[in-house]
């Protein structure tokens, strides 16, 4: 199983997505790829926003090592899944797809995790740090729920 995570920036929401399902997955013994893109290309090659970094090590998780990449149209053939943070990351994908087959790997993160309070990741960048706390609880939980989605899929395709 291979699944990406993508929203504007790969900065903020995707790359603590990232490693929040990397590490819910190892906890539960299930083997997956996973990564993380944006839909635009301001900070291609930078690490994750400082302050996503210092939320998530206050929670004990290291994402200083992640480096931000723009979506790329080989990710529709390279990934199983593709997960946006919210409509608009959504809809820029769509709107990049042009076959069926890969329009079919496209969901909102959210809707995947079954989770529908808020719908949408917010997105955080011009925030303050309590949006910070709050966008990483709410992957937090979904991540949950993903992992354990996706490790139902793995034991019922044995
Ligand atoms: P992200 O947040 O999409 O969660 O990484 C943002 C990062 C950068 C910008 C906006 C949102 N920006 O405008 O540069």
């Amino acid at each position: 199983m291979r699944v990406l995570m993508v929203c504007l920036g790969n900065i903020c929401r995707s790359p603590i997505a990232e490693e929040l399902l990397r590490i819910k997955c190892n906890q539960i013994g299930l083997t997956i790829h996973v990564d993380s893109a944006g839909t635009a290309n301001y900070h291609v090659g930078e690490a994750p926003d400082n302050r996503m970094v210092r939320t998530a090590q206050n929670y004990g998780i290291n994402i200083s090592n992640l480096r931000a990449r723009q979506f790329k149209l080989d990710d529709f053939d390279n990934f199983d899944l593709i997960l946006a943070m919210d409509k608009d990351n959504l809809r820029d994908l769509i709107a990049r797809c042009s076959k069926e087959e890969h329009k079919q790997k496209l969901l909102k993160y959210q809707d995947f995790a079954e989770i529908n309070s808020p719908t949408d990741v917010p997105d955080p960048y011009y925030g303050t740090s309590e949006d910070f706390i709050e966008t990483f609880t709410i992957i937090d939980e979904s991540s949950t729920m993903i992992a354990n989605k996706l490790k139902r899929y793995a034991d019922e395709s044995r």
